[in-house]
């Protein structure tokens, strides 16, 4: 059975420029053997400021349920995000925060991106709020300086390069997915 690795995209600003990066992260993943893949853009999903979780929610939009059921079924994930002020989207936090039961135990790779610094504070902030999840982090994350001027009409200006960093980061996140979803399956989770 093909390993399945949602990619969670982190914003929904008008204008995001690094929608192109989590289309080229989805493109790439997809060629990978054994994997299956969609993009996960919160503008599809009623995820605002949390007022109540999933499963306090008396009557849950349709939407959150099928969200709540896809990460269910996920092996792991990445999420591709921009870097806002030293920290991860609001509405990232808010994506995450929403269920948790699904995320407990998986592995995620972090790819982020932003302007000089690419989002290296973003990506340290996303493991401390993964780690609340009871989730694991992929060690080795991707960062994508100057997202602004990375991507000439949807795709990178220096492909062969980002792709180098990429293949062997989905390598280590598949690696992970299968050694967890081995445990999870042989050795029940301690309370
Ligand atoms: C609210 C906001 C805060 C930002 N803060 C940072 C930052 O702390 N570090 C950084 O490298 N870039 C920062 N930037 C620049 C972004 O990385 C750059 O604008 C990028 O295009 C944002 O991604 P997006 O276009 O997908 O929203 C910020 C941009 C915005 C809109």
């Amino acid at each position: 059975v093909p390993l399945y690795l949602p990619i969670l995209f982190g914003t929904v600003r008008e204008g995001r420029r690094s929608l192109a990066l989590a289309r080229y992260v989805e493109e790439r993943l997809r060629t990978r053997e054994d994997v299956t893949t969609r993009l996960v853009d919160p503008v599809d999903l009623p995820i605002e400021n949390l007022r109540l979780r999933k499963w306090e929610m008396p009557d849950p939009d349709e939407r959150i349920v099928a969200y709540s059921a896809e990460m269910e079924r996920a092996d792991g994930f990445v999420v591709v995000t921009p870097e806002y002020n030293y920290g991860i989207p609001g509405t990232l936090k808010n994506m995450l925060d929403v269920i948790f039961r699904e995320w407990n135990r998986k592995p995620f790779g972090i790819v982020a991106t932003g302007g000089i610094a690419g989002g290296a504070r973003a990506a340290d902030m996303l493991r401390q709020v993964i780690a609340g999840l009871r989730a694991v982090t992929v060690p080795r994350h991707v960062i994508v300086h100057d997202i602004e001027n990375a991507f000439v009409n949807g795709r990178p200006k220096d492909e062969a390069a980002l792709d180098a960093l990429l293949q062997p980061f989905f390598a280590d996140l598949e690696w992970y997915a299968r050694a967890l979803q081995h445990a999870r399956r042989t050795w029940p989770a301690p309370a």
